[in-house]
């Protein structure tokens, strides 16, 4: 039932351009209180996506404290993916520099400290690997009641991206991963099964633009720069992968939603990183037949068109010094 209420959020990502926009897509939306914001490295250093998301903050006029979270995941070296998001992490167009400090707490510091103090379960949006979510299960097991969801982008149960087994999230920290999977909170799940099939084609990117608010620009130049590398490898448009993590928790009902057992393999030579999924065909499989995520299968590509630019649309009014 809506209370009308907003929903406690905390945002942790690598951003990363799609990162941006999936916090672009948060801010935007008049359920969600964003409480913290938290990095993990991935798409680049976790140096530059910190940068880089005190800089989306301060384009959004999200005012929430921000931590740096863990330098290396849980037990593999850092990866990251300069060929997908730059040198920067966030190439493309200008941005503003920083407006604050950082909170000075860690992510996990951050983190429990938002979970003990809402009086109402706060919804974790994760967009990078699960890094610091699993060292916060792990390190504050008591807060485990206070997470209302994990809504993440990562996996992929038909196929992965950085291996022909693993998306790139899961398989930066592939015990991450595991840890929060297993960890009995609910998670839902955008895997690349719904997120490949996110495009937003070139044609949006002009409907966006020609919003014509300071953010609309910067979004379409985020999409310009993000459809270099996937025109190269053929798509006729940009898999939009973390504005699903937040829209498929605000509008299930544009998705393709099912219940699944799902492991993350940590050990295979070719497959560590894989999310491995239960459908429910296979049956006797005990606690494996027990669904434990919710795992996000389709979309209506339109209708995730038109949420994008419904929210880009709220920034009309919203200019800063860049
Ligand atoms: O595989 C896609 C994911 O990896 C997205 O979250 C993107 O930002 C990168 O982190
Ligand atoms: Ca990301």
């Amino acid at each position: 039932m809506d209370t009308g209420k907003k929903i406690p959020v905390i945002l942790d990502g690598d951003p990363g351009h799609d990162d941006a926009i999936a916090w672009t897509v948060a801010k935007a939306s008049n359920r969600l209180d964003i409480r913290a914001v938290t990095t993990v490295g991935g798409n680049q250093t976790v140096e530059k996506t910190t940068y880089n998301a005190r800089r989306i903050c301060a384009l959004l006029g999200i005012d929430a404290p921000i931590a740096k979270g863990n330098a290396f995941p849980l037990m593999s070296k850092p990866m990251t993916a300069g060929n997908f998001h730059g040198t920067s992490g966030l190439d493309g167009p200008k941005l503003p520099e920083p407006d604050r400090p950082l909170s000075g707490y860690t992510a996990v510091e951050l983190m429990a400290k938002v979970l003990r103090e809402s009086e109402d379960p706060v919804t974790i949006f994760s967009t990078g690997a699960q890094t610091n979510v699993a060292a916060l299960l792990l390190t504050h097991p008591e807060l485990k009641e206070k997470i209302g969801c994990i809504s993440i982008m990562g996996g992929g149960i038909q196929y992965g991206n950085w291996t022909p087994a693993a998306e790139f999230n899961i398989l930066v920290d592939p015990e991450a991963a595991q840890t929060v999977f297993q960890s009995g909170v609910p998670v839902q799940m955008c895997g690349l099964d719904v997120t490949e099939k996110a495009l937003v084609m070139p044609e949006d990117f002009e409907t966006i633009r020609n919003i014509g608010n300071q953010v609309s620009r910067i979004v379409a130049e985020w999409l310009d720069f993000f459809m270099i590398i996937h025109k190269e490898m053929g798509y006729e448009g940009a898999p939009l992968h973390d504005p699903n993590a937040i829209l498929s928790y605000l509008y299930p009902e544009i998705y393709d939603i099912r219940e699944m057992h799902v492991e993350v393999e940590t050990a295979g030579l070719y497959t560590r990183g894989c999310t491995v999924g239960n459908y429910g065909k296979i049956a006797n499989l005990g606690v494996l037949e027990q669904p434990n995520v919710r795992v996000v299968m389709n979309v209506n590509r339109g209708k995730f068109v038109e949420k994008l630019v419904e929210a880009v649309k709220k920034y009309d009014g919203r200019e800063v010094k860049i």
